[in-house]
């Protein structure tokens, strides 16, 4: 049983992690697929290929920004480099209306059920798409070296393969958005900082914001590489998800240099008080937190270079979140919705709120009190003129620029009072 792979010397290391691949035969006439699945109304066969009905959430989110796209650019050409059955292709085809779209997968054995899939928006001969089974750096090369560039490139890969942001850079157009993916959950839980170093250029340690730092990790990446071609990027908005964890960013690249830093710096975590503290560059080597005032802060955990702005456009996340309601998405899907997603991270954006969360069990355990509810805490903070919102990584944490004593006055203060 062996697994015929079309490319590359590399491509094969992801495979032998991926359960499926281990019994696929030459033929490919034992996948065992997961048949038909529907999602927002669409039928597609998964063919056996790799495939996740919690990723839903992120390709809504990729199809609405494509769709938006179409509106500004008036066409849309879209690489989805790493297509999987096609599911992303199909959905940028139909509901963004994609007016051509490359659907690549390095595995040949997908390529019946990605023809078919596609095949139900419109057929071959309209030549709205194409088919390929290269390596998604020679895909993406193979178009960029024609000129022929793309408004939109999704990289939905596995792990830390930061390899494919170059040339999905040099293949986009300038404005054009790049939607990339990590699920390297141990790197951004500071589990392999060499392993993050080496892909992304971030020495990442371990914070309790973590999944956020693995957001942060992505971005920083794009940034990196944009501006070694001599352009910059900015995020539109930053998706984690548990499963996986998935990591999912979308930027949208614009020409030139940008010789602004502010945005890319470092990021510490003093476990002595707490809290979260962001250093720029002119202050390497006198990294300390405000706890041990100009000391050298032993309890300081410094990570970087990673992204420090905004993780998302707020103006754009109301658009994406407009255009959704009007296409019907927006009340029928219940507590998890995309429109509550939307929302927290329109939330999430308010530039006073600076990196990371507070994690309430954190606060509690230091203050060795129990949780007041969510909603008295951030409106007592509110009160005290502090930013503060919601995260949408996780239910249990707030974002703040209120510095963990202050959060813990606060949060004791609002404790019902003992009689005795
Ligand atoms: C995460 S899955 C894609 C899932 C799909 N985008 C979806 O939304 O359902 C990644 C896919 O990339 C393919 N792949 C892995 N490494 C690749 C590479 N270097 N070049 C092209 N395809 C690759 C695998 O065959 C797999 O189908
Ligand atoms: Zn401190």
């Amino acid at each position: 049983m062996l697994l015929t792979i079309a490319f590359s010397s590399h491509f094969p290391a992801f495979f032998p992690q991926i359960p499926q691949y281990r019994f696929r035969c030459q033929c490919c006439s034992l996948v065992p697929g997961n048949g038909f699945q529907t999602e927002r109304g669409l039928e597609f066969d998964t063919g056996g290929a790799f495939y996740r009905r919690e990723s839903a959430t992120g390709r809504d989110l990729g199809v609405l920004a494509a769709s938006l796209q179409k509106k500004v650019s008036g066409s849309l050409r879209v690489l989805d480099a790493l297509c999987g059955c096609g599911i992303r292709s199909l959905r940028y085809l139909k509901e963004a209306e994609a007016d051509f779209v490359v659907a690549n997968d390095g595995n040949e054995c997908y390529g019946s059920t990605i023809v078919e899939n596609l095949s139900r928006v419109c057929v071959k001969e309209e030549k709205r798409w194409v088919v390929t089974h290269l390596e998604a750096n020679r895909v993406m090369t193979d178009y960029y070296l024609q000129k022929s560039f793309f408004d939109f490139i999704d990289v939905d890969s596995f792990g830390s393969d930061s390899s494919f942001l170059r040339s999905a850079i040099n293949s986009l157009k300038f404005g054009g958005l790049l939607y990339v993916t990590s699920t390297d959950g141990f790197s951004s839980a500071g589990h392999r900082p060499h392993h993050s170093l080496a892909a992304y250029g971030a020495y990442v340690r371990h914070t309790p914001y973590s999944n956020e730092i693995g957001l942060r990790m992505l971005i920083g990446g794009v940034v990196r590489e944009a501006s070694v071609l001599g352009y910059h990027v900015t995020p539109l908005f930053s998706y984690y998800a548990y499963h996986g964890p998935v990591f999912r960013v979308l930027l949208r690249l614009n020409r030139g240099k940008v010789h602004d830093s502010r945005h890319y710096g470092f990021i510490g975590h003093c476990h002595q008080c707490g809290n979260c503290n962001e250093f720029s560059w002119d202050q390497l080597g006198q990294f300390s937190c405000s706890c041990s005032v100009s000391k050298v802060s032993n309890s300081l955990k410094v990570s970087g270079p990673l992204w420090t702005g905004p993780l998302h456009d707020a103006a754009y996340l109301t658009d994406m979140l407009d255009l959704a309601k009007e296409w019907g998405w927006i009340g029928c899907d219940g507590k998890d919705s995309l429109e509550k997603l939307i929302k927290l991270m329109v939330d999430e954006s308010d530039p006073r709120l600076p990196s990371g969360y507070i994690k309430l069990d954190e606060m509690a355990s230091r203050a060795k009190i129990n949780i007041p509810p969510l909603r008295t805490l951030m409106s007592a903070m509110h009160k005290k003129g502090y930013a503060v919102s919601r995260s949408h990584i996780t239910t249990k944490a707030i974002k703040t620029n209120c510095p963990m004593t202050e959060f813990i006055s606060i949060a004791k203060e609002l404790l019902p009072v003992s009689v005795s």
